[in-house]
Parts: structure tokens; C-alpha cells; sequence
């Protein structure tokens, strides 16, 4: 396994992360569990989840990772989020300092730990300022409760006002950003891998195989009807788009042509970006783990990354002009 610096921070991760989105949901508590041990295995020292995630958007997700964590905590780098509403009551969710305090405290007792390595705002509220947000991170930060504050689900924009207002009020910033990121959602390359690189931030993408599209099993053999981008409303919209099915077709013929596991091309090639310190990969069973885990065996030339991205459509530059030189 290679481990990159995450950001500025002397922190060593793994270049995969586990993403225990389906722990609680798609995987029992046992298969969790397998998930679990086998990335260990092999080396995955972040485990990612949510104050929503497990199915029950009650804590189910984070209590099993705390269950499993309860031996090796010391040895991992754990993330966590909050801001995305459990339910419709009008406090429910949000980024308000109220909410944050509150949510912090459940996360951390799920979790079995004193310290949360990675804390993630999951979405920003547009009904609460970014100062009151951060305000209520950085004095987490002096209480020890979380090590470092990061932002998800954000145009780079915000993320370069959150650094601002931070800097001027001197109180802790955004040391990791968690955008998406696949070969048919590229958007992050325009501005917020640019951002980081610039920033030195950390990089830890989601979604690498876009939700199970880039390993093939909806564009070639049997198409079934099980699998994320059939059952759940959110991703047949995140991914419908016939041109990502297209992407996808050519994407799988050309990682078949050169004898690899779709999902272990698509996992390397999004891990390759010279922005993304690590890509946080997520299994419902151990055999499509093993998929994704191959992607430490996939040497990614440049050649290679380039004619991947090349299947793909190029997102549009931030400004206009790029047709002119310098
Ligand atoms: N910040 C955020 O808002 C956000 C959002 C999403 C995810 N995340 C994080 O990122 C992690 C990974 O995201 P993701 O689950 O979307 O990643 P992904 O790698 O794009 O998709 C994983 C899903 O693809 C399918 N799959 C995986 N391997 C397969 C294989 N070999 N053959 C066929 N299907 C396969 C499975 O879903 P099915 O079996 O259901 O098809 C699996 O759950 C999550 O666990 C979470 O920690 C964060």
C-alpha cells in the first residue's frame, strides 16, 4: 500500500480509503465487519462515514465502524460528517453552531473514541453563515474533540471563502476537501483539484467507480436489476445520463482489452490525479472490495491516464479565452 501526506497536515493515509457508507445498509453487521478486516489487510488506515449513513440516518453506520475500531483506533484516521439533515424537522440538519455541538457529541460516543481525526461539513447550509460553522470547528479543534476540520460537497468557491474567513479571524481552516470524483464526474478537476493543489490542501475523492456504472455491470453481460443506479431515486438521477453509460461502455473495453478488472482501472485512475491524496473506494461484499482493492496492483502511466480521460468528455476551463496562448 502507498501512503501519501495528507495536505499540510505530516499525516500519512493510505492512497485507498474506506468509505462505510454501505456498513448497516447494504452490508450486515457481519459482512461490515469482513469489509472491515480485509481492508486492514491490506494496508487502508481511513475509514469515512457519516452521521446519516448505516440506513436508519440515526448513527447505525457510524456505531458498527465503532464497534470495529474499538482496537486499533490509535492506528487509523477516522472521518465523520455532519450537516446533511436526518430528518425534516427545521433543526434537523444544517451547519448552525447548535446543531454541530449537538451532533459532534452523538458521532463521537457512536464512534467509541474521544477524538474525531477528520470532521467533514457534509453539505453547507445556506441558512448559516460560514463564521458561525467555523467558529464552532475551531473551538472542537482547542477542545481536542476533533483533530481537523474539512469540507465536502462544496464549489471550490466556498472552500476559498471558508480559507479567508478563517485566515482573518485566525481560527482553524479546512485542511482536506472530499469532492466527487470519476472518470463521468470530472467537475472537481476544474477548479477545487486546482484549488488544493494551490492550497495545499488534502484530497480524499468519493465515488470512484461512479456508484458501480464503471465496472461494467450495467453496460455489458446481464444488466441487472439490483445496484445503487437502479434502486435509489438519487443516483438513477446523479447517473442517468446516457453519455456516462456510453463513457462507461468504452471505459470497460478498454480496461478488458488490456486484461485488468474494470473496477480496479477506474479506482487507480481516479487515485492518479496528481491533486487526490487517496480515493475512497465502497463495497457491499468482499468480492467487490477485492475489485476495487486491485487498483494497487494497476500501474498508472501517464499514457494510460491520459487516453482514459480521453474515453471521457473534457469539463469546460473555469474562464473563457483558453483559446488564447498565455
Ligand atoms: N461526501 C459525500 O457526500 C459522499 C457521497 C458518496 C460517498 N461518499 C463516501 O465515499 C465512499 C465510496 O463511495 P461510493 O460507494 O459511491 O463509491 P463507488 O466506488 O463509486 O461505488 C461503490 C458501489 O459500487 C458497486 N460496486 C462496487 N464494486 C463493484 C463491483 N466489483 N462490481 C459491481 N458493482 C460494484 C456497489 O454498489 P451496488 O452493489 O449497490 O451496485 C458499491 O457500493 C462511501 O462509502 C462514503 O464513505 C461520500
Amino acid at each position: 500500500m502507498e501512503y501519501r501526506t495528507l495536505g499540510k497536515t505530516g499525516v500519512q493515509i493510505s492512497f485507498l480509503s474506506m468509505g462505510t457508507m454501505t456498513f448497516g445498509s447494504a452490508a450486515d453487521e457481519e459482512m461490515s465487519g469482513k469489509i472491515f478486516n480485509r481492508c486492514r489487510e491490506a494496508g487502508i488506515n481511513v475509514f469515512d462515514t457519516a452521521n446519516i449513513y448505516g440506513g436508519n440516518r440515526n448513527g447505525r453506520g457510524e456505531q458498527i465502524l465503532g464497534r470495529l475500531i474499538s482496537t486499533c483506533r490509535d492506528e487509523l484516521v477516522i472521518s465523520t460528517k455532519v450537516g446533511t439533515p436526518r430528518w425534516d424537522g427545521p433543526n434537523d440538519g444544517g451547519l448552525s453552531r447548535r446543531y454541530i455541538m449537538l451532533e459532534v457529541e452523538k458521532s463521537l460516543r457512536n464512534l467509541q473514541t474521544d477524538r474525531i481525526d477528520i470532521y467533514y461539513i457534509h453539505k453547507l447550509d445556506s441558512r448559516t453563515p460560514m463564521e458561525e460553522t467555523l467558529r464552532a470547528m475551531d473551538d472542537l479543534q482547542k477542545q481536542g474533540k476533533i483533530v481537523y476540520p474539512a469540507i465536502s460537497n462544496s464549489a471550490a468557491w466556498q472552500i476559498a471563502l471558508g480559507l479567508g474567513i478563517s485566515r482573518k479571524e485566525s481560527i482553524a481552516e479546512f485542511v482536506c476537501v472530499q469532492p466527487m470524483y470519476n472518470l463521468v464526474k470530472r467537475q472537481s478537476e476544474v477548479e477545487i483539484l486546482e484549488l488544493a493543489k494551490a492550497e495545499k490542501l488534502g484530497v480524499i475523492t468519493y465515488s470512484p467507480l461512479g456508484a458501480g456504472l464503471l465496472t461494467g455491470k450495467y453496460t455489458h453481460g446481464d444488466k441487472p436489476d439490483a445496484g445503487r443506479i437502479r434502486t435509489d431515486e438519487r443516483y438513477k438521477a446523479r447517473y442517468g445520463n446516457p453519455l456516462y453509460f456510453e463513457i462507461a461502455e468504452k471505459f470497460v473495453d478498454y480496461a478488458l482489452e488490456r486484461g485488468v478488472k474494470p473496477a480496479a482501472l477506474a479506482v487507480a485512475w481516479a487515485a492518479s490525479h496528481p491533486a487526490v491524496t487517496s480515493s475512497l473506494i465502497g463495497a457491499r461484499n468482499l468480492e467487490q472490495l477485492e475489485d476495487s482493492l486491485s487498483a494497487i496492483e494497476i500501474k498508472m502511466t501517464p499514457e494510460w491516464r491520459k487516453e482514459i480521460a480521453a474515453l471521457s468528455v473534457d469539463p469546460p476551463p473555469a474562464t473563457d479565452r483558453s483559446e488564447e496562448k498565455k
